[in-house]
């Protein structure tokens, strides 16, 4: 009988997470302040302290507080899971592994900083958060980490997807979050984008800019960000670091970690642990593979460059590849994976040539997804189903070469409020959409100019 579910028991659960900024070869690149364009060591005064000081922390591990890991534990360690039946049906030799954070509450694996940034804007007195979401799921998982704090929180979420993706919506509300569609009446930006193009689909960039907008203006509010930042890939590294001890119970290593990356933090949540034996060079084969939508390919297709965060330059400037902060992708079901720029970690290993990226269009994608759901029967969101699409490939080459690799998936989430994506899909009328270069050449010409030598 072949095992199928890894499961730690709650003892087991990680109590550290893992920082790789002390690791890297080469340091990462400063975060610049959006005014004065100097390297600042703290950004501008957004998050509580806590937070700050992991965005820049020289310590390799910081230990969960007591009151984040018992949360954790609502739902935490969740399960490694061997495809098999996965393997069965493309009848490969490849052995096939997935780590699903799907059975969070939140339906993802944004919960596990959801709830760590609650804990420390609770810590330190704040009342109020906001934030952006795109597809829902993260506003969703801070919609459930305030209700356990005891925080209000004002949700701007991308246009697009607040019409596409009402439940979401809905989830937020059940749970006291505050939702509205950005670009907003509630802000200078919102309003200004709005008399602009009335019709704007919104942006993450957008809705970046109107949560930091409110939240500059009232005493009481810090904002929160749900990927890209040091100090979130952090929090998530808990998915990793339990994927390790669970990897080790199967008796395997793999040789290909397979993640999407929007934001980058799920991904990096699950690689950066597995990284570490790459950079120390105990595991200098070991692949790590990004996986983007060809409609927003910020690090297959971006330069290499400094960028704002956010579309207003309120945010700090970050050395990223990025389609411009201006740039506004094709509305793709993916709505998590719509974000210009990419987390600076994952920036920087791909630099240094420690993981490689690959984009894919969205028919393929949720082709994938569907395959995936039928052998396995999880209905992935449709931004992990990228992943899947790569898993899969790669599982069919190792069906041509004969060779039995060990791939290991990053399953962020469940698609169950993504059902009419599904839809299209099934019924023939989703469609690919191309990468609108040409937007991105005219974002690309308003990048912000910082000192040189920087
Ligand atoms: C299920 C799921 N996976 C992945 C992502 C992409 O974000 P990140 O790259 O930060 O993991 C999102 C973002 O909303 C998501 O909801």
């Amino acid at each position: 009988m072949e095992r199928i579910k890894f499961m730690l028991d709650e003892k087991d659960m990680p109590t550290r997470w893992y920082n790789v900024l002390p690791d890297l070869p080469e340091p990462l690149p400063p975060e610049l302040h959006p005014g004065t364009k100097e390297p600042t060591i703290l950004p501008p005064p957004l998050f509580p302290s806590a937070v700050n000081e992991q965005e820049f922390s020289k310590e390799r591990f910081i230990d969960i507080p007591e009151e984040v890991q018992a949360i954790y534990r609502t739902w935490r360690p969740t399960h490694v899971h061997r495809a098999l039946r996965l393997e069965k049906a493309l009848d490969t030799p490849a052995k096939i592994f997935y780590k699903y954070e799907g059975t969070s509450q939140a339906g993802s694996h944004k919960l596990n900083t959801a709830v760590a940034q609650a804990y420390y804007n609770k810590k330190e007195g704040v009342k109020r958060l906001t934030t952006e979401t795109g597809a829902g799921q993260w506003g969703s998982a801070l919609s459930l980490g305030c209700r356990f704090f005891g925080l209000e929180l004002k949700v701007y979420m991308v246009k697009v997807s607040y019409y596409q993706k009402p439940y979401r919506r809905i989830l937020m509300e059940t749970w006291g979050g505050h939702v509205v569609p950005s670009p907003s009446q509630d802000t200078d930006i919102g309003r200004k984008i709005l008399a602009e193009n009335p019709d704007s689909s919104g942006s993450l960039g957008i809705a970046i800019s109107e949560a930091i907008e409110d939240a500059f203006k009232n005493d009481d509010t810090k904002y929160s960000i749900g990927s890209v930042a040091n100090h979130v890939l952090l929090h998530q590294t808990v998915i990793g670091e339990e994927a390790r001890l669970q990897m080790e119970m199967a008796g395997y290593y793999p040789d290909m970690v397979i993640g999407c990356i929007g934001g980058g933090s799920n991904f990096a949540g699950m690689f950066l642990p597995w990284v570490r034996d790459k950079l120390s060079g105990k595991k200098p084969d070991l692949r790590i593979i990004c996986v983007e939508p060809q409609a927003c390919p910020s690090l297959t297709r971006g330069p290499y460059a400094w960028d704002y965060g956010d579309v207003a330059g309120m945010a700090p400037i970050l050395k990223m590849h990025t389609l411009g902060h201006a740039f506004i992708p094709p509305p793709v079901h993916a709505g998590g994976l719509r974000y210009h720029g990419m987390a600076p970690i994952i920036c920087h290993l791909y630099n240094l040539g420690y993981v490689e990226a690959r984009a894919e269009y969205q028919v393929p994608v949720f082709k994938a997804g569907v395959e995936f759901a039928r052998a396995e029967g999880i209905v992935p969101a449709p931004e992990p189903a990228h992943a899947i699409k790569a898993v899969i490939d790669e599982a069919l080459k190792c069906k041509e070469s004969g060779e039995s690799k060990t791939i290991l998936l990053a399953l962020s989430g469940h698609g169950h409020f993504d059902l009419a994506a599904y839809d299209e899909y099934l019924s023939g009328k989703l469609q690919d959409y191309e990468f609108p270069e040409d937007k991105m050449k005219e974002a690309l010409a308003s990048l912000p100019e910082v000192p040189e030598g920087t």
